[in-house]
């Protein structure tokens, strides 16, 4: 079962036909979830005791409309709708229990004009089990690839996992990045780095990577590729080019307490497609 979140956002209208499309692809029925969220209206003394009974029809009506949308694009696919009183980020953290997959927007109807990222979408990417896809609402055409980002931790499996799927699913091409750098004070050390030494390396990262999977998907083109720059950077331009942007939750970087490292944080701010976060 895949779970989309809807506020009646143009993003999350994007989030519907992202979700509508996978279920079609993974032959799994979909979701449509609306959290009918009290608590802005609790502002001082707010008498209005027909309130409550408006939310709730508003609810319906947005999921109305997001039906009719994923219908409209996948006719095939089995779908169901819930109006779910509660917090958005609680109500969709419940109901991913157990879920395929969970999709919402990259922004809804509130938050500041310039925020790349709405609270729900961080609090969920940072929290929920299942693999959880951000999407952007901007329209793009659709690119051939499936982008994963691999570092040397055994975190980015699961990931790396996924995106192999997707790829499948999607008859796409898989660039697997891994960018490197070197720490800042390596040139200052007493022993010089062999950079030859150093790239060779980082490559064969990459390929022991996809190795190790790639015999299970024989029918994925895999374009490998480890190059010197930001993770966010090289990911972020990547994502350019691509249909769906898989990262991990955390990597070798991240500290016990973070619920998702800076990497995985960075390109749910900047890609440019869409942002699966796959947790170990
Ligand atoms: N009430 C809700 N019910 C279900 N899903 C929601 C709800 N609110 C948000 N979502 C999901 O989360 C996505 C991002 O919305 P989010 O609320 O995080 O951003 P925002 O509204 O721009 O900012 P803010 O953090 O101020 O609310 C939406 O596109 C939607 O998929
Ligand atoms: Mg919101």
């Amino acid at each position: 079962m895949i779970i989309v979140g809807v506020d009646g956002s143009v993003t999350s209208r994007a989030a519907v036909e992202w979700a509508a499309n996978d279920a079609f692809r993974m032959r799994v029925p979909l979701r449509i979830v609306h959290a009918v969220d009290r608590s802005p209206y609790q502002i001082g003394k707010y008498p209005n005791v027909a309130l409550p009974d408006v939310l709730l029809s508003e609810g319906r009506r947005i999921l109305r409309e997001a039906e009719a949308l994923a219908r409209e694009r996948q006719p095939a696919i089995e779908v169901e709708t819930h109006n779910i009183e509660g917090a958005p980020a609680v109500v969709l953290r419940e109901q991913a229990k157990g879920a395929t997959e969970l999709v919402v927007g990259s922004r809804g109807l509130g938050g500041f004009a310039g925020a790349l990222l709405g609270s729900v979408s961080m609090h969920v990417a940072g929290h929920v089990h299942c693999p959880v896809v951000v999407v952007r609402g901007e329209l793009r055409p659709v690119h051939g690839e499936v982008v994963a980002g691999v570092d040397d931790s055994p975190e980015c499996e699961p990931a790396l996992a996924y995106a192999f799927e997707q790829a499948k699913l999607r008859g796409s091409a898989l660039r697997v990045v891994h960018a490197w750098q070197l720490p800042v004070h390596a040139f200052a050390s007493e022993a010089a780095v062999d950079m030859d030494e150093v790239r060779t390396t980082q490559h064969q990262l990459v390929r022991d990577r996809v190795a190790a999977l790639s015999k299970d998907y024989p029918e994925v083109r895999v374009i490998e590729e480890a190059l010197s720059a930001h993770p966010v950077d090289a990911l972020t331009d990547a994502s350019e080019r691509a249909n769906l942007l898989v990262v991990g939750s955390h990597g070798r970087g991240a500290l016990g307490s973070m619920l998702l490292g800076s990497v995985s944080r960075g390109v749910l701010h900047h890609a440019r497609c869409p942002v699966a976060v796959v947790r170990a």
